[in-house]
């Protein structure tokens, strides 16, 4: 091609950064991140029942299953190369108690998951959150005390309950244990407890820097503890102005034994991503959280964006933040997208 006439238009330009992007080989060629199906772990919600799938009002696409169709999902999760899959059990209101005693149960919901799907496919990796609020009546985290209209969460009680949780779930064949309770030293209280019972290669994947947030919405009704859930959780988890203290909180963990870490809500939180990456080096998790995905699904149904291009957009800002992997309820829709390439 001949270069067009000159003109007394032409800028004199050293730099012309649109020469980079002018073809779709180009850009491949000068892309900084990719996102691959090696960055996904899918959290799935789980129900009491057989061949029972119940959509979550607010979450369009995601339904919380049985435990047999569990087992599909995972059957799903395998084929499409997707590393690991979370439970978040759905806890029938009677079993729930002041303090989360379900947690305890070797067959609770999340225990039998894990031993239906390693028993059919032992290489998918299985994680295992660790926090009593699918099981307390009062919808908190953590052990309550309460005097009169005072709420006060207990943390060196509850951390007790967390390594009891954390070792009923390693029992169970839970990989990746994910403490996401907020309490001080429960990180060093699990590992020592996994240690113990000889769990050296169970990992924590600890949820770090974990935000009093409003995007927790649609799983707080998946899971049923959002009428349940009496005043707010945020004399645990932190408050959104904050940075630095992510670094602090980080720091203790990995202090602790964490193995990676986690950062929650997502695409809120990009700063702290990167700092946290940045700071530590340690492999580093996003959680784009249900109210997150909520907000896509929500346009994307009113036509108001593209929600499979938002979707990938949002999955790669977490790669470019310095993100490992995301776990995010688009697992199966994102994993699908890249095998078609
Ligand atoms: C609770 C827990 C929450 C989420 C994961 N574990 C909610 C909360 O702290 O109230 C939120 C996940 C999501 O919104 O997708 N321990």
């Amino acid at each position: 091609m001949t270069n067009p006439p000159a003109s007394a238009s032409r800028l004199d330009l050293a730099h012309r950064p649109r020469r980079n992007r002018k073809a779709e080989w180009a850009r491949r060629l000068v892309r900084e991140r990719v996102l691959t199906t090696d960055d996904l772990i899918w959290p799935l919600f789980l129900i009491e029942g057989e061949k029972s799938r119940v959509p979550v009002a607010a979450m369009p696409g995601v339904d919380r299953v049985s435990v047999d169709e569990a087992v599909r999902e995972a059957e799903r999760a395998v084929r499409l190369d997707i590393p690991a899959i979370a439970f978040f059990p759905y806890t029938e209101p009677h079993l729930k108690d002041e303090h989360g005693t379900e947690a305890y149960n070797e067959t609770n919901l999340v225990c039998r998951a894990c031993r239906a799907i390693k028993k059919e496919f032992p290489d998918l990796g299985l994680v295992a959150d660790v926090a009593l609020d699918p099981y307390t009546s009062h919808g908190h985290d953590g052990l309550v005390r309460e005097r009169g209209d005072d709420l006060t969460i207990l943390n060196d009680e509850t951390v007790a309950a967390l390594v009891r949780q954390a070792l009923n779930q390693a029992r169970a064949g839970a990989d990746v244990i994910a403490p996401s309770d907020m309490m001080d030293g429960r990180v060093g209280a699990i590992r020592e407890g996994l240690d113990a019972e000889g769990f050296l290669d169970v990992q924590i994947l600890a949820y770090a820097a974990k935000y009093a947030s409003a995007f927790y919405g649609p799983f707080r009704d998946a899971l049923g503890s959002k009428g349940a859930l009496k005043g707010d959780k945020r004399t645990y988890q932190m408050d959104p102005a904050n940075g630095d203290e992510a670094l602090r909180e980080v720091a203790l963990d990995l202090e602790e034994g964490a193995d990676m870490v986690m950062v929650k809500p997502g695409l809120p939180y990009l700063d702290i991503i990167r700092r946290v990456k940045d700071a530590f080096g340690f492999p580093t998790f996003a959680y784009q959280v249900s109210g997150e995905y909520a907000m896509i699904m929500a346009a994307a149904q009113n036509g108001w964006i593209d929600g499979d291009k938002a979707m990938m957009e949002s999955l790669i800002a977490f790669k470019r933040a310095g993100a490992d992997g995301v776990l995010t309820y688009f697992a199966p829709r994102a994993a699908e997208k890249l095998k078609r390439g």
